[in-house]
C-alpha cells in the first residue's frame, strides 16, 4: 500500500543502538559499513572474551575507532557485559567515562542470560546475583540492555521472549523502578505491547530483519541459514505488531540493527550460528519496511531521534539521504580468511543511501 512515491528521503544522521562488529580482521571487514550509515553505534560486548571491564571497553573502543575508514565521523558507544560477579565499582568507572575527554564512553550494561545466544556462556545465571550491580547502575544512570529470552530448555524456542517478560522482566522492572531498560531486538506482539504499556524508562530496539520477515523466511524452499538469528523470526502477526510499534511515533521504540556477522561457512553448517548481517544496507532495509506501510515520514524519528533522546545524548548533526533506486546487494564480502554473506545477498534493494 505504498502511497508515498517520493524519490528521496533526507533524515538527520541516524544511530544504531545495537550492533556487533566483532574484533580483529572481522572488525576491519564490517565497521566501515556501520560508520558509513550511522553517526554512532552502541557496540555489543559479546566478544569471545567478553568485555566486562571499563579498561577492556575503552581498549576495544580505540580498536574500533582505528578500524573506521578515514573521512567517516563515527563514535562507538560501549556497553559492558554483565556477569554474575561484576564488581559494582566498574559501574562508577563506567559513568566517569561519560565525562569529556576520557576515551570511549561506556553508557550501558548488557544482560545476556547464560546460554541464550552467541558468546553468552559468561552471562547471567540468576538475576538476583546482579542486584548490587543493578542498584549501582540505577544510581549512576547507566542503562540496562536486555537480551530478553529465557534459556530453560523446556520452554519452546518461539515462546522464550514472551515467557521472559513474565518471569524476568516484570519482576526486574518492579525491583528497579528508576533503571533505564532497553528490551533489545524485540520480536513479538507481547514485547511490543509490554513496552507500549510500560513507563517512560522502558524502551525497545527493533531490527530491520524482524520488520521485513517472518519465520517462513527461514524455511522457504529449503533451510535458509542466513535468516536465522536470535531471538528467532516469529509469525506474521508478530511482524505486523513490530511494524506497528516502529511506525507508531512512540519515542520508546528505536533503531537497533543487531547486525551480527559470522563467517558464511559457520552459518551454512550443521549447527549454524545465529545472526543476520545487515549493516551494509541497514537504512535501506528500514526504509523498505517503513515505505511498505506508507510510513516513510516516521523513519527519521525512529532512526535518528528516539534512541538519542532515551539515552540522554544529543541528536546527531548532519544528515543521511536515501534515494529510491534499485541496486543489487553483493553476494558476499571479504571477512578475514572467510566470506561474509549478508542478508539479501544478490537480491535487489529498492532504496540506496547516498
Ligand atoms: O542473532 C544473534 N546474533 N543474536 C544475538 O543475540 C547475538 C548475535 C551474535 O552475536 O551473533
Ligand atoms: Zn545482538
Amino acid at each position: 500500500m505504498t502511497t508515498d512515491t517520493r524519490a528521496s528521503l533526507t533524515i538527520t544522521r541516524p544511530d544504531d543502538w545495537h550492533v556487533h562488529v566483532r574484533d580483529g580482521q572481522a572488525l576491519h571487514a564490517v565497521v566501515g559499513h556501520t560508520a558509513a550509515q550511522f553517526g554512532r553505534a552502541l557496540i555489543m560486548p559479546n566478544l569471545r572474551t567478553p568485555v566486562t571491564t571499563v579498561a577492556q571497553a575503552q581498549a576495544y573502543g580505540a580498536r574500533i575507532r582505528a578500524a573506521v575508514p578515514a573521512g567517516l565521523a563515527f563514535e562507538p558507544l560501549m556497553a559492558l557485559y554483565l556477569t554474575d560477579n561484576l564488581d559494582p565499582s566498574e559501574i562508577h568507572r563506567a559513568r566517569k567515562t561519560q565525562d569529556a575527554g576520557t576515551g570511549a564512553r561506556v553508557v550501558a550494561l548488557k544482560l545476556y542470560p547464560a546460554g541464550a545466544t552467541t558468546n553468552s556462556d559468561a552471562g547471567v545465571t540468576d538475576l538476583r546475583k546482579t542486584y548490587k550491580a543493578l542498584e549501582a547502575m540505577q544510581r549512576e544512570g547507566l542503562l540496562l540492555l536486555v537480551h530478553g529470552e529465557v534459556t530453560s530448555p523446556e520452554v519452546d524456542l518461539f515462546d522464550r521472549e514472551a515467557v521472559f517478560i513474565d518471569r524476568q522482566l516484570i519482576p526486574l522492572r518492579r525491583d528497579f523502578p528508576g533503571l533505564r531498560i532497553v528490551f533489545e531486538h524485540i520480536t513479538t506482539r507481547e514485547a511490543a505491547q509490554y513496552v507500549n504499556e510500560a513507563g517512560p524508562l522502558t524502551a525497545a530496539t527493533i531490527t530491520a530483519h524482524h520488520l521485513l520477515y517472518n519465520r517462513n523466511a527461514i524455511f522457504s524452499g529449503g533451510i535458509r541459514p542466513h535468516y536465522y538469528c536470535l531471538p528467532v523470526l516469529k509469525r506474521e502477526a508478530h511482524r505486523l505488531a513490530l511494524v506497528q510499534a516502529a511506525t507508531s511515533a512512540n519515542p520508546r521504540f528505536f533503531l537497533g540493527t543487531d547486525s551480527a556477522p559470522h563467517p558464511a561457512h559457520l552459518k551454512e553448517h550443521a549447527s549454524g550460528c545465529a545472526g543476520c548481517y545487515t549493516a551494509f544496507a541497514a537504512l535501506e532495509m528500514y526504509a523498505e519496511a517503513f515505505d511498505a506501510v506508507g510510513a516513510l515520514n516516521r523513519l527519521e524519528a525512529f532512526a535518528s531521534f528516539h534512541g538519542a533522546d532515551f539515552y540522554g545524548l544529543p541528536r546527531n548533526q548532519g544528515s543521511a539521504c536515501l534515494q529510491r533506486q534499485a541496486w543489487v546487494a553483493p553476494e558476499s564480502f571479504a571477512f578475514g580468511e572467510a566470506r561474509l554473506k549478508p542478508l539479501r545477498a544478490g537480491e535487489t534493494l529498492g532504496w540506496k543511501l547516498q
